[in-house]
């Protein structure tokens, strides 16, 4: 088995699970996101954060042009988005390898897949998909490691529960 999969149905589950990763995962850790524009990757994001105590008067958003953004959450939460990034050099550039290996924060890559040199051997991934009402989630490990652990996260949802399947890696689908 390489990875699971299950359905996420309404934005709650979304965050469920973003709070069910908080649980988790902690400084050092990284959780890569890939997704169509609406899939629910910053949904993910938001229920991630408000689990880890997110100040109320702070927002969860893309950082589409500022690429990261560094929240003042009990673990520390680096949130990126790739969308704009134009490669490895320019990651590389603004320090994220350092920043995703210094263990301080867990990080939070959307559109992981648009740079994935830069993603570490070690990151949780996690691709959401559309689905009529909901979305599909599938998670799997960086090689495409055994994510069975997983199936024992709280949630997404009432009644639903993980499928196992025999997935390439995640992000070519
Ligand atoms: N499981 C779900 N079922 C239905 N709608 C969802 C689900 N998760 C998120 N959404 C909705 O999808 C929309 C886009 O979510 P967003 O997190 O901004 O996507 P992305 O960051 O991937 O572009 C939001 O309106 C959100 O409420
Ligand atoms: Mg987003």
């Amino acid at each position: 088995m390489t990875a699971i999969r299950t359905e996420l149905v309404g934005q709650e589950a979304t965050e469920a699970l973003g709070a069910a990763l908080a649980a988790v995962l902690g400084p050092g850790d990284v959780l890569a996101l890939v997704g169509p524009l609406g899939a629910g990757k910053t949904t993910l994001v938001r229920g991630l954060a408000n689990a880890l105590d997110l100040p109320p008067h702070v927002p969860v958003q893309s950082p589409t042009f500022t690429v990261c953004n560094e929240y003042p959450t009990r673990v520390p939460v680096l949130h990126v988005d790739l969308y704009r990034l134009g490669g490895l050099e320019e990651a590389e550039d603004i320090g994220l390898p350092e920043r995703f290996a210094d263990g301080r924060t867990l990080a939070v890559i959307e559109w992981a897949d648009r740079v994935p040199g830069l993603i570490p051997e070690h990151a949780l991934w996690v691709r959401l998909e559309h689905a009529p009402s909901a979305r599909h989630v599938t998670l799997a490990e960086g090689g495409g490691a055994d994510v069975s652990w997983a199936r024992d996260l709280p949630g997404p949802a009432e009644g639903t529960t993980w499928t196992a399947i025999d997935a390439p890696m995640p992000w070519d689908s």
